[in-house]
């Protein structure tokens, strides 16, 4: 078992990159989902410190700077500002908001990378890397483009092909081109810290699978999202690498200058970026009067780390290693990353300009930050990909936000205005409560109140255990019992014959609201305070109210008593239209559209060839006579086609979506004339043609059913 009640909790969400607005796939991967669990841990009144900032290093700023004509200062100087606007105006209640380019964060991460090479953790090697001789600079992996080896798509970068999802080595990469440039780099060699992470992998492992360290207990494995284990484990099982901690670059930390060969070489992105939840910790505690190594450095710390799925590796992996190899640190209690949320049907894309921006929904939705937070809860990717469309986004909040919470919170207001002047009904418990028909079967409304207790409860259980979306259909089990209250006894027809009977069921209402603007905030902080002031209650300050809550429905005791004064009833939520709807929905295809035609006309050479290029390309069908995985490579399979007049082998990247068993006798098309060449060390005699959708689901092209093997296609 885990420490199921650690002493206190370090909740981190994953450092932006500082180069590019923020989109709601950001806020569903990893901010809500921290926010939700920090604010709760508040409420509970544990000792939470919730820290992020801006990713102010790596080539992806870089790029953003040389696109826009302009520095990396002026980009991360302007996406910082933006970043600590937008994440406080959607409610995201961070204890601090740092940024890497701080010199206490350079401090920090330079020191750690010091005591590692001190320790003798890394080791030094000389590697082979592009160097760019226009530019005079060795190329990091983004700064190369060229040819998928694996899916063929001529834009992929050295570290990733866009198109097929493949991780990549810069080497990898079939006519590589400088970005910089336009040049083809040269290989030359450079000197670099290697983290030997393969010596890591067994321990690793038993901490992933055993939640053991050093012959103790640190966490308990059931706990972790079975995505995030599994993503692990197919990353041991391929083998770890020495992975490079430094990079020959001119953006980022530097490698202390006293270590011999530190000139030009800066550390890599990746061991800088997670070191800033440490340094952030650090400013924070001394903003704050907190010791910060009690924060990072106690066994009786949870450390929590909220990401997006594309993050998995460098949480449960990388930084786990480097923090080992340092020494001193706790290792993370729970990585409980979230898959991707797509957009009506298709992924988000910065580049293709698919994505709802989130200042943009905040300038657009004033006084609505709660509606995006809810349907984005409500659709949370925590085991899968989900998906958020405008009109599920309208439906929950005309369903669900006004058709029950704010329906119930209104009625409630209005009844107990029209009937006691907005004071909360006394009444005396066993008479009154005769009569009373609570909703659950056979139970009366004091009844009632121990339910609300159950589902606390149970709503609590879930946040520990990160199932959000689980806890917020509690939330909204809690005003859907407060309707059927209302419903079940209709205090507006029984008041003038059974006034007892209303005063019991009004007074329970109000119990129910209360609890809600406590219950709610995690989720809707921005109701939560509405609630308070038309309750006229101080506003939820997230000192253990919700522990409070709890305690007192235990007790049996009131959460507001008889004779307390209302304010005035005022609407949580309203319809939103279709024309609302229709606007949003039109935006985003218009905006994707504008940036189609930017990238059409910029790409306009690439855009069509001649009839004589195309003739070039011989294809013919064949059939698959043997299937079999390509050992340490995830995505690669090795076929064995029969194209009549010969057998071919080819190496195709489609092992992530076919059972190789089930390939077997498949009838395929190939292209027969490409030019051979060698994967994994096993040479590939042609391609595979296949289909792909935009979420990534692949087909094989097939010939006509039956059609013979090795027939020419035209
Ligand atoms: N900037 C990275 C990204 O957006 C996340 C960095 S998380 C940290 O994918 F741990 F490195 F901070
Ligand atoms: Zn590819």
């Amino acid at each position: 078992m885990a420490i199921r009640f650690p002493k206190r909790y370090t909740v981190t969400a994953a450092l932006p990159y500082a180069n590019g607005p923020l989109h709601i796939g950001h806020l569903a991967g990893a901010y809500i989902s921290g926010d939700i669990f920090a604010r709760f841990l508040r409420l509970m009144k544990r000792d939470v410190v919730y820290v992020c900032g801006s990713d102010e290093h790596g080539a992806a700023i870089t790029l953003r700077a040389r696109k826009e004509g302009t520095t990396p200062q002026e980009i991360i100087d302007k996406y910082h500002e933006q970043f600590k606007d937008t994440f406080q105006r959607i409610g995201i209640s961070f204890d601090i908001y740092h940024r890497t380019s701080s010199p206490l964060h350079h401090e920090t991460s330079g020191n750690f990378f010091h005591t590692l090479y001190d320790k003798g953790k890394f080791i030094e090697q000389e590697a082979m890397q592009y160097f760019d001789k226009e530019a005079n600079q060795f190329l990091a992996d983004r700064y190369i483009k060229g040819t998928c080896p694996k899916c063929g798509y001529t834009e992929a970068y050295g570290d990733q092909c866009e198109k097929c999802g493949s991780s990549l080595s810069p080497t990898d990469l079939i006519n590589p081109v400088s970005v910089l440039s336009g040049a083809t780099p040269e290989l030359r060699s450079t000197r670099h810290w290697y983290l030997p992470l393969e010596k890591h992998s067994e321990w690793l492992s038993a901490w992933l699978e055993t939640g053991m360290i050093n012959g103790k207990q640190v966490h308990d494995p059931k706990e972790w999202k079975n995505h995030v284990l599994g993503q692990c484990r197919s990353w041991i099982e391929t083998g770890l690498q020495p992975r490079a901690m430094t990079r020959d670059l001119d953006w980022g930390v530097d490698v202390p200058q006293d270590i011999e060969g530190s000139e030009g070489k800066k550390l890599y992105v990746w061991l800088d970026a997670p070191i800033g939840y440490i340094s952030a910790t650090k400013q924070w505690a001394e903003d704050n009067k907190k010791d910060w190594k009690k924060y990072w450095q106690d066994k009786e710390t949870a450390l929590v780390h909220f990401i997006g799925k594309d993050n998995i590796v460098f949480h449960c992996l990388i930084f786990p290693a480097l923090l080992q190899a340092h020494g001193g640190f706790i290792m993370p209690d729970n990585v409980p990353a979230n898959a991707f949320m797509n957009l009506e049907g298709n992924k988000i894309s910065t580049s293709r300009n698919w994505a709802v921006w989130v200042h943009e929904y905040l300038d657009e939705f004033p006084g609505q930050e709660d509606v995006l937070r809810y349907v984005l809860i409500r659709n949370m990717p925590e085991q899968r990909d989900s998906e958020f469309t405008w009109k599920n986004f309208q439906e929950l909040n005309n369903n669900e936000l006004v058709g029950n919470f704010a329906n119930f919170v209104n009625r409630t207001f209005v009844l107990v205005h029209k009937f006691y002047k907005g004071k909360v009904p006394k009444f005396e418990e066993e008479q009154d409560f005769v009569g009373a028909r609570g909703p659950m079967e056979d139970s009366f409304a004091d009844a009632e109140l121990m339910d609300l207790y159950d589902v606390l409860f149970e709503m609590r259980e879930m946040i520990y255990l990160y199932d959000f979306r689980g806890a917020l259909n509690q939330l909204m089990r809690i005003s859907s019992m407060g309707n059927q209250l209302l419903q079940f006894n209709e205090p507006w027809k029984v008041n003038e014959t059974d006034p007892h009977r209303v005063k019991a069921v009004m007074n329970c209402c109000i119990q129910i609201v209360v609890a809600l603007s406590v219950a709610c905030r995690p989720f809707m902080p921005f109701t939560s305070d509405r609630m308070r002031t038309m309750l006229n209650l101080p506003p939820v300050l997230e000192q253990g109210e919700l522990l409070k809550v709890l305690d007192r429905l235990a007790e049996g005791d009131w959460l507001v008593k008889p004779g307390h004064l209302l304010g005035e009833p005022a609407h949580l939520f309203s319809r939103i239209s279709d024309e609302v709807i229709q606007t949003q929905i039109d935006k985003l295809h218009q905006s994707k559209k504008s940036s189609e035609m930017t990238v059409a006309v910029s790409d306009k050479s690439s855009e069509t060839i001649e009839f004589s290029d195309f003739e070039k390309v011989e294809l013919c069908s064949g059939k698959v006579l043997e299937a079999i995985k390509v050992e340490k490579a995830d995505k690669l399979l090795k076929l064995t086609i029969d194209i009549g007049s010969e057998v071919r082998t080819i190496i195709s990247g489609i092992a992530m979506h076919f059972d190789p068993a089930t390939l077997v006798g498949r009838e395929v098309v190939i292209v027969k004339n490409l030019a051979p060449r060698k994967l994994r060390g096993i040479e590939s005699q042609g391609m595979l043609l296949t289909a792909e959708t935009e979420d990534g689901k692949l087909g094989l092209i097939a010939p006509p059913v039956g059609w013979p093997v090795g027939c020419p296609i035209k």
